[in-house]
């Protein structure tokens, strides 16, 4: 009797320990959030080993107090909580006895982006996982210069990059008119405004990189103004700014008639300025001389 209890004891210890010693706690990245979602960050022991009866904690080494989420002897810790996740985060207790050690956030803000650590110290495994929330969309601080008849690249990405084709991607001018429409994976015309239509195009291959760039082709100087390239996902939209301008020797192209009436009245004015100066000199010269027969008068009177 004695013995089978010592055996039995003996014989799970070893398979504990082999099983312990093989499972890995295996965490993945969750996709981008957007502000006000709520995401699983994905951590499980594999092979499967029970993480009931462990200390479950979740970290961002970043915060002071780091503890997210503490779960031990059966129960979520909230009193070491960091306050900021404060009725926001949850494990899947039903879960736990086959690893699944994920962490639940609810109500993601821009500040919960960054590292979060899974660790299970009596297993001495600990794994981090990346999250990412939707940001900013990009466009471009400095205007993009064009040339009539040219292409010209209205530059718009997300920050941080992630993956747009599944979401709506939309360029509009400032008074609203549709430019270029990416919606359901691919572009769609129809709603297009007629100045733009056969000469927008997005680069498809650089769009998994979050790069909504615009190409325009062909371009006029009607096209000149501001441009908001935007993302949007349901009821969510994110936008950015870029102005198109054409350089000023560029626009001799369109419009001589304006950058000749500038030259004209540029040389009209160097050379009233010219006709001045020359003047101004003739009557300093002449009043000059006037004054030095002055003195000499003036001497004259004293002498005598
Ligand atoms: C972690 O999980 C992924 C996806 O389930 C799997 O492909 C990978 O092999 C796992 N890694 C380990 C070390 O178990
Ligand atoms: C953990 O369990 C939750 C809830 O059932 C599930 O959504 C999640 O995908 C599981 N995670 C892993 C890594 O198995
Ligand atoms: C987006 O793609 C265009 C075209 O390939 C490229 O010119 C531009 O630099 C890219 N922008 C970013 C932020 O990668
Ligand atoms: C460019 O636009 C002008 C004026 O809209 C048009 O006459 C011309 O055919 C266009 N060129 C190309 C290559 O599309
Ligand atoms: C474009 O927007 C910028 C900044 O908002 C503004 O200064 C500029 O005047 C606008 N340009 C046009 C053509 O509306
Ligand atoms: C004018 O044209 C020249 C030559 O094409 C170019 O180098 C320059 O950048 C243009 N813009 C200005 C403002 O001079």
């Amino acid at each position: 009797m004695g013995l089978r209890s010592a055996l039995l004891v003996f014989t799970s210890a070893v398979v504990n320990a082999a099983v312990t010693g093989s499972s890995v706690l295996n965490c993945s990245t969750p996709n981008i959030v957007w502000p006000g979602d709520d995401v699983i960050l994905p951590c499980r022991l594999q092979p499967p080993l029970s993480a009931e009866s462990m200390r479950v904690e979740w970290t961002r080494p970043d915060l002071e107090p780091e503890f997210i989420h503490v779960h031990q002897d059966g129960r979520f810790l909230y009193e070491l909580q960091n306050p900021d996740y404060n009725y926001r985060t949850s494990l899947f207790v039903d879960q736990l006895p086959n690893g699944n050690v994920s962490l639940k956030l609810s109500r993601v803000t821009q500040s919960d982006a960054g590292t979060y650590r899974c660790s299970l110290p009596s297993v001495q495994q600990e794994a981090s996982v990346q999250l990412s929330v939707v940001s900013e969309v990009i466009g471009s601080d400095q205007a993009v210069r064009a040339v009539v008849g040219g292409d010209v690249i209205l530059p718009c990405h997300m920050k941080p990059p992630f993956d747009v084709t599944t979401l709506t991607v939309e360029w509009k001018t400032r008074n609203g008119a549709v430019v270029h429409k990416f919606t359901n994976g691919g572009d769609n015309t129809d709603i297009q405004n007629d100045q733009f239509k056969g000469r927008t195009s997005l680069f498809h291959d650089e769009m998994h990189k979050g790069n909504i760039s615009l190409k325009l082709t062909n371009v006029t100087l009607t096209d000149a103004g501001n441009y908001t390239c935007s993302l949007r996902k349901q009821q969510q939209e994110k936008k950015g700014n870029v102005e198109l301008v054409f350089d000023s020797n560029q626009t001799i192209v369109g419009s001589t008639s304006s950058t000749t009436t500038t030259v004209t009245i540029v040389i009209i004015i160097a050379v009233v300025l010219l006709i001045a100066c020359v003047a101004v000199c003739l009557i300093r010269r002449r009043q000059g001389n006037c004054g030095g027969r002055r003195q000499h008068e003036q001497g004259d009177t004293l002498r005598t």
